[in-house]
């Protein structure tokens, strides 16, 4: 099995990086030694940091592209263990070593990754169900070494990334194990669970639900308070992937003051902007999900005036892209009828805000004309709805005096 497992990662590795055939097959080697699983070729605990590196840290609802595609031919059965030998390689070391491979001829090349591919084929490679049993079985284990269960869970990361693992998590005992993983005393184990969850539930109603089920909620809210950041977006992460167009999952957000939540990140200058960002784009999913329901909430974001300038006010950051979450933010915000058309004129001065950014964009040519089109027909639009909504408030309020 050890043999297995380094091989495919060999192959696996050839198959992105084309020169470096030498360099993969001695990092397969280094590393085999290192592996403490009997059996198993496990990453080492200093490569922990690239593994954490590799995977995209900001994915919100955006679905990762499906590297899989690209070795249909080869791999087409394996795309969590692909995935997982991507989050194994270590791209420092292959790039030092691919210079040696270089001098290789072409044809030298050729015929190592011919080897290595019959190789290849000889072995019967791991299941990823058998994979995640293999690391569920670790993380259910209360004397393995910090280390080991740091691995464990940098596995599980990587292997719920595909739909159909994600639905096995439940039965295989994992979600279990991983949300006990939220209360370890280090902030690192519990960034990583944090982040599975997350993963396993996007966009997954099946697995939502078996998570809502744990009760990880309030769990979940503590921790977006952790001083420690990366803590508090991955725990935000989860939060979002967990109650995104999920009714069950929202009210149990709102019934722990979840708004509260998002306007004390949304107003608080001194927070990460990477939070800040997660937070105004799930006020904009939430007032989405209401919009299309139209009416019937039962719960709903609470759009009180200091709520509503919480959003309003990260306008004027200077980074583009919170920008735009907040104007998108603010155009859901505005459809809702439970907030006031007054209250965005005279508390958030909207008017003078739309005005503001649309000088700013007129003045800094220095941004791309793409973005600058977006923004300006975005502000447009708000404009539109913002009137329209002021309009309506008048008629409503002379219709009132003519009662
Ligand atoms: C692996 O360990 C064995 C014995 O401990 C040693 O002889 C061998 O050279 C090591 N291989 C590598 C690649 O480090
Ligand atoms: C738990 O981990 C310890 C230390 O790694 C190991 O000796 C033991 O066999 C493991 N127990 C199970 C049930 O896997
Ligand atoms: C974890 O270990 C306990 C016994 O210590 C066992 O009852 C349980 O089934 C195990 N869970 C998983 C998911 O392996
Ligand atoms: C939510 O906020 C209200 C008032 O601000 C407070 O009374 C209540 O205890 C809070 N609930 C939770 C679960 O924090
Ligand atoms: C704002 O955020 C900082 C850093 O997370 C925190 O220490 C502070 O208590 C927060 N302020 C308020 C008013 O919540």
């Amino acid at each position: 099995m050890g043999k297995s497992a380094t091989s495919l990662v060999v192959c696996l590795l050839l198959s992105f990086y084309p020169l470096a055939a030498v360099a993969a097959s001695a990092t397969a080697e280094d590393r085999a030694n290192k592996s403490s699983t009997p059996g198993f070729l496990w990453s080492t605990a200093k490569e922990k940091s690239d593994l954490l590196a590799a995977i995209d840290p900001d994915d919100d609802y955006a679905v990762d592209g499906d590297a899989s595609g690209e070795f249909a031919g080869g791999f087409s059965s394996l795309e969590g263990m692909l995935q997982w030998a991507i989050g194994h390689s270590d791209p420092e070391k292959l790039k030092d070593k691919a210079n040696d491979a270089q001098r290789l001829s072409p044809a030298e090349l050729n015929k190592r990754q011919l080897e290595i591919k019959e190789l290849m084929e000889k072995l019967k490679m791991p299941s990823d169900a058998e994979l995640m049993k293999i690391a569920i079985n670790d993380l259910n284990n209360s004397s393995i070494s910090l280390e080991d269960r740091q691995r464990a869970l940098n596995e599980l990361l990587i292997l719920v990334e595909p739909i159909d693992n994600a639905n096995d998590l439940d039965k295989l005992g994992g979600l279990v194990v991983v949300v006990r993983e939220l209360v370890n005393p280090e902030p690192e184990i519990r960034t990583t669970s944090a982040w599975i969850l997350g993963k396993a539930s996007q966009n997954n109603a099946l697995v939502q639900n078996q998570i809502l089920a744990l009760g990880v909620m309030t769990r979940l809210m503590k921790m977006v308070k952790s001083s420690y950041t990366e803590e508090a977006i991955k725990a935000l992460f989860a939060i979002s992937s967990l109650i995104r167009n999920n009714e069950n999952g929202q009210e149990l957000f709102f019934s722990e003051n979840g708004s509260l939540m998002l306007q004390d990140i949304m107003s608080n200058i001194s927070i990460d902007i990477r939070l800040q960002k997660k937070a105004v784009l799930l006020v904009a999913d939430l007032v989405d999900y209401q919009l299309e329901r139209a009416g019937g909430a039962k719960d709903a974001v609470v759009t009180d005036r200091l709520f509503l300038k919480a959003v309003v006010d990260l306008t004027s950051s200077n980074d583009l892209d919170l920008q735009e979450k907040a104007l998108l933010a603010i155009k859901s915000l505005l459809q809702l009828p439970s907030t006031d058309a007054l209250d965005f004129k005279n508390f958030c001065d909207l008017e003078k805000v739309l005005e503001r950014l649309n000088d700013q964009l007129g003045k800094i040519k220095k941004q791309d004309d793409y973005y600058d089109e977006e923004i300006k027909s975005l502000i447009r639009e708000i404009h539109i709805i913002f009137h329209r909504k002021l309009d309506k408030h008048a008629g409503f309020m002379g219709s009132n005096l003519e009662d």
